[in-house]
């Protein structure tokens, strides 16, 4: 089966799960990238009554309005009953790398801001240590050589990530080389360099559901598991 036939199972998959919260009230957080696409088109489909949604770009933005599904500012919402997006790589604690579409800041945000975080993704993602996938990094533009500097020192092969302005007017650095045995503290450690937005892992505020799909089934991952 094609990655993409996965990525949409995976998407039915979250939605079987989210259905239930769903009602005229009910605002959802929802992310960016080819998988979080189709969780906005399988919740398009469903015809399904909801509030809206408070999306973490402004691609996801541009999807949610095609079909008319409300846009919510999540300075009004409060907190989030569920947020669902996908991720770059999940490890078995569930803490994730993200940002390969540049939007790891707003995502970020609306994770904090969620009750549950809902991680879907094909099982190409799951690996045992972050760090294969290089980590993003929004950075202020002013900021990028001293940022670069800082990254080889904690280890890591920085590379400035061309043409690309993210929705918040940086950029991103995405940092090669890196085998991130200790997640939680790499995110602190990275997150306190003067001109770094935030960086791409989800330690800190790591997903609490992971449903990865393979050629035949829907995993399904907590963290107490
Ligand atoms: C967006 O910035 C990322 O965090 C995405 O969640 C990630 O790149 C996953 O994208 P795909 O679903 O397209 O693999």
């Amino acid at each position: 089966m094609m990655p993409d036939a996965r990525k949409r199972r995976v998407a039915e998959a979250a939605f079987e799960r989210v259905r239930d919260q769903l009602d005229a009230n009910t605002a959802l957080g929802i992310g960016t990238g080819s998988t979080a696409n189709h969780f906005i088109d399988v919740l398009a489909e469903s015809k399904i009554d909801f509030l809206g949604a408070v999306a973490s770009s402004k691609a996801t933005e541009e999807r949610l309005s095609h079909y008319g599904i409300e846009l919510l500012d999540l300075n009004m919402t409060g907190t989030l009953p569920v947020y669902v997006d996908g991720a770059d790589e999940a490890d078995p604690r569930l803490n994730l790398i993200k940002g390969g579409g540049a939007a790891l800041t707003r995502e970020k945000i609306i994770a904090e801001a969620s009750r549950l975080f809902i991680c879907i993704a094909d099982d190409s993602k799951r690996v045992d240590v972050l760090g294969t996938f290089p980590l993003p990094v929004e950075v202020i533009p002013m900021a990028r050589s001293l940022v670069g500097r800082a990254l080889v020192d904690l280890g890591g092969d920085p590379e400035y990530r061309p043409g690309v302005v993210t929705d918040n007017g940086n950029i991103i650095i995405d940092v090669h080389g890196l085998s991130i045995t200790d997640p939680k503290q790499l995110e602190l450690a990275i997150n306190q360099i003067p001109g770094v937005v935030t960086c791409g892992l989800f330690a800190r505020r790591p997903a609490d559901l992971l449903l990865l799909a393979t050629e035949t089934d829907i995993l399904e991952f907590t963290r107490d598991a």
